[in-house]
């Protein structure tokens, strides 16, 4: 990529994206990456090493915004890389919590330079160039514009699997959450451009694309007076596309026209992200989720129908305001008969100015803490019980990489989004085969992977 000039401070400074929170931020972590290499800044991977540290931050629950905290503190006593030209290293925070808190920011962390939003991420590298000028901290945070933003730099992470945003922002207000106040109203892309950047994908080398937004299901709802998802997904599967995943799916929006492509595209992959949250009816209208645990089940069975082996997940909130035992006895009964793959739980976190942080009727953290824990074993059973099922089976794999624990292990992910796990042969390069198929023999299936051999020639 061209330098940009109007930066010259920038310049051969090397900047390192710490990112955290979901595909929304970690696709905009490519976007800076994209702006700060054009301006003829080098990435490197660790705080340690560079001049200037990006941080993409999560407001979504306390946890995430903790964690935060503690390493921005934590990078006031790391030293700055020997070669490095400045006298103090520059540390900028974006992403949700930026949005959300913008100047206060500053004030709260006195050592941070520049504070940005979830919709000035193409301000950064201006506002990086003005803190180095003026050594005067900068913060920006703009509203949300009318339409999808324009295209900016992009430096995907992954050579072969790129995300696709077909929306961004959030029109459900769901009481917890607090999405909606730090990404803006929902906007869908035009479907020409989808299109377009798919068929640029594949030309530059991508087998997997996952369609991104908040709630992907009511797409082009704003664009074209009602939904067009099914038809996307349609477009986007005509591109020839190797393997094609869409998150996340809101189930009020999910319709049969949807469900019925499961069975019909044959590169729509046979897994699917279903967040349903609580399974009372009581719970789900106090949360605004427009849908009753009988509707949810109903599209379980439909989902079935279309794909029978479909590998389902899901999210759910533990403890929110009110929720009684009979309430939860109602969120375990839905996991059981659903028996998902894979269920992310989540103690319930009051976000300020979301409507449920001033529902009377908090759940005591014990209740809360035995009820979560009270999730863990069935979530776990199921998960070994599914991937049960896989012993011997033959699956085929898009690798990803090793293992962070052991070098000697390749790993990947099947159509069904597992991960498989597989002794890496001595003639193997793991740099060659990376974004490659291998066929895999399923011989140990564990709790969270699969353990198998690998049976085809990746060189063939
Ligand atoms: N748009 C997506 C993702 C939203 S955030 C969706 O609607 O599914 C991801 C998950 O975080 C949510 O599904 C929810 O389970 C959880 N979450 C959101 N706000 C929360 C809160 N205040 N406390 C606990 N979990 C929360
Ligand atoms: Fe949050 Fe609900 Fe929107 Fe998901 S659909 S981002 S949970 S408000
Ligand atoms: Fe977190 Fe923002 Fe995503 S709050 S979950 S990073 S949209």
């Amino acid at each position: 990529m061209k330098p940009d000039s109007s930066f010259p401070r920038l310049k051969g400074l090397t900047f390192s994206i710490q990112t955290f929170g979901c595909q929304m931020n970690k696709h905009d972590s490519e976007h800076i990456a994209g702006e700060l290499l054009a301006c003829g800044m080098e990435q490197v991977k660790s705080i340690e090493e560079a001049d200037v540290v990006v941080f993409i931050t999560c407001c979504v629950r306390e946890s995430a915004e903790s964690r935060l905290f503690g390493h921005v503190s934590s990078i006031k006593n790391t030293a700055l890389p020997a070669s490095s030209p400045l006298t103090k290293r520059v540390i900028a925070i974006g992403g949700c919590i930026g949005q959300r808190d913008g100047e206060g920011l500053l004030k709260r962390l006195p050592h941070v330079d520049v504070v940005f939003g979830t919709h000035n991420i193409e301000s950064l590298p201006a506002l990086l160039e003005r803190t180095l000028q003026s050594e005067d901290h900068v913060a920006q945070t703009l509203d949300a514009s009318s339409s999808f933003p324009t295209d900016l730099p992009l430096s995907r992470e992954s050579a072969y699997a790129a995300w696709l945003p077909i929306t961004i922002g959030c029109d459900n207000f769901c009481t917890y959450c607090i999405v909606p106040y730090v990404r803006g109203r929902e906007k869908s892309r035009p479907q020409e451009d989808i299109v377009a950047e798919a068929r640029t994908l594949i030309a530059d080398g991508v087998k997997e694309i996952t369609l991104l937004g908040q709630n992907v299901n009511s797409y082009g709802r704003d664009l074209y007076g009602a939904p067009r998802f099914a038809e996307i997904l349609k477009a986007v599967s005509d591109t020839g596309i190797d393997r094609l995943r869409f998150a996340t799916s809101h189930p009020k929006d999910l319709t049969s026209e949807v469900i019925k492509l499961f069975g019909a595209l044959p590169n729509l992959m046979p897994a699917l992200h279903l967040p349903v949250q609580s399974g009372s009816n009581r719970i789900l209208e106090r949360m605004n989720r427009h849908y009753t645990k009988d509707h949810y089940l109903h599209l379980i069975d439909q989902l079935r129908t279309a794909c029978p082996d479909i590998a389902l997940s899901t999210d759910i909130i533990v403890g929110f305001p009110g929720e009684t035992e009979q309430d939860f006895q109602d969120t375990y009964d839905l996991i059981e008969r659903v028996g998902y793959s894979q269920v992310f739980t989540f103690k319930y976190s009051p976000r300020s100015g979301t409507p449920a942080a001033s529902m009377p009727e908090r759940v005591p953290s014990d209740v809360v803490q035995r009820r979560f824990d009270g999730l863990l074993k069935i979530v776990e059973d199921h998960a070994h019980m599914n991937n049960a099922k896989e012993l011997d089976a033959q699956v085929q794999i898009l690798v990803e990489g090793t293992s962070k624990k052991n070098k000697g292990v390749l790993v990947g992910k099947t159509p069904k989004n597992q991960t498989v796990h597989a002794l890496l042969e001595p003639e193997m390069d793991i740099e060659e085969i990376r974004g490659k198929y291998l066929d895999i023999h399923i011989t140990e299936p564990k709790t969270w992977y699969l353990f198998g051999e690998i049976t085809s020639d990746p060189y063939e």
